[in-house]
Order: structure tokens, then sequence, then C-alpha cells
């Protein structure tokens, strides 16, 4: 079994990877393989409205180099995908908005190759908007057939503008790590 997690941050080593990765070591824990993947700071575009992917059918966006389709197979791999962002201005990063509606329409178009996989949103914000943001990823579970993993709290850590604060939040991180336990218990039982 295997969970990617996919970070909206432009800051590779900030606070939402290392939500990410304390994630990953309750999952890994369980014997759930990780992959993390670096989504913020990348060239990915919009969704351009095309349709050419309800059209071809083909597991494909017809936009083509700027790394969604690389992502995109490793996320219709997974049997599980954490979806990270930092809050920005009370919603999600538009690298990780860009995704989320091209994975989106490219799983429908081709049968719903999201159906039955597990996803989790994470989210870093130093004051507010975290909820706006959690629930922007979670309609992209809901609309794909997947099964959403929630933790003891909703899956929020607290952390500033330098990057890494997020160590600071307690409670913040033994969520992740409660995320990731349940992420392996539902993987396992969905699996056996
Ligand atoms: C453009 C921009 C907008 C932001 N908007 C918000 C916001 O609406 N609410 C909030 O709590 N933090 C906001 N922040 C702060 C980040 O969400 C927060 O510091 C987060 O922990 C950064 O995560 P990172 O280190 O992974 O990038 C904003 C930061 C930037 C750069």
């Amino acid at each position: 079994m295997k969970v990617i997690g996919i970070n909206g941050s432009p800051r590779p080593a900030g606070n939402t990877s290392i939500m990410l990765k304390t994630v990953f070591e309750a999952l890994e824990a369980e014997g759930v393989e990780t992959e993390l993947i670096q989504l913020g700071g990348t060239d990915i575009r919009g969704c351009k409205a095309c349709y050419a992917c309800i059209k071809a059918k083909n597991s494909q966006c017809s936009t083509k180099g700027d790394g969604f389709n690389e992502i995109f197979a490793k996320m219709v791999e997974a049997d599980g995908m954490l979806l990270a962002s930092p809050t920005y201005f009370a919603d999600i990063t538009p690298e990780m908005k860009a995704l989320i509606d091209r994975s989106g329409f490219v799983s429908r178009a081709n049968g719903g190759l999201f159906r039955h996989k597990a996803g989790a949103a994470v989210i870093a914000l130093r004051r507010g908007g975290g909820i706006h943001a959690y629930d922007s990823i979670n309609h992209l579970f809901g609309i794909c057939q997947m099964f959403t993993v929630g933790s003891t709290y909703w899956n929020l850590g607290f952390g500033g503008r330098e990057g890494g604060e997020v160590v600071n939040d307690t409670e913040g991180l033994d969520n992740m790590r409660d995320l990731g336990k349940s992420m392996a218990f539902l993987l396992k039982k969905l699996h056996s």
C-alpha cells in the first residue's frame, strides 16, 4: 500500500512539509509506503477548459510539460493521497487549486480513477482561514467517491512566516500522527 503526500507550499522545507513528514512517520510505522511530491513553486498551470480529456479518455491532460501528467499518474497509482497546502488568503495555494481542478476532471473523464482511494487534507496556517482551505481540498475527495480521513482535530497545524514553527504546535503534530494511524487503519480494511 502506498500513500503520496503532495506539498502545495512553495517552501519545500516549511511547515506544510513538516506536517506531511509527520503523517508519513505514522504511516511508515504501520508498513505503508510513502512518497513526497513537491508541487508548490512549480509552473503547473490551471485548467484550460478545453474538455480534451473528456473526448480523449486517455488518462492525460492535454496541457503537457508542466509536470501535471507525471503527478497525476502517481495519484492514480497510490492507494491514498495527502493533499497539503499552506493557507493563502483563507484558501489553498494556486498550485494546489490547479492540481485539484485538472486531476478532478481527468479522473472523472476516465471513469473515476480516484474511486475508493483514501484522501486527507493537510493545512498549515499562521492565524485564520485554515478551515476554508481544508474544505477546498475535501471538495475533490467528495466528488470522486473517495474516503476522507480525519483525525482527533481537523488536520491543521500552526506556523508562521519563518517556516518550521509548526514543530512548536504539539497538538497539531499529534493530530498528524493520529491522521497517519487512521489512514493506515482504513487502507488495511480496504485491502484486506
Ligand atoms: C501569500 C500568503 C498568504 C497567506 N495567507 C494566510 C491566511 O489567510 N491565513 C493564515 O493563517 N496564514 C496565511 N499565510 C501564512 C501561511 O499560511 C503560514 O505561515 C503557513 O504555515 C506557511 O506554510 P509553509 O511554511 O509550508 O509555506 C499566508 C502566507 C502567504 C505567503
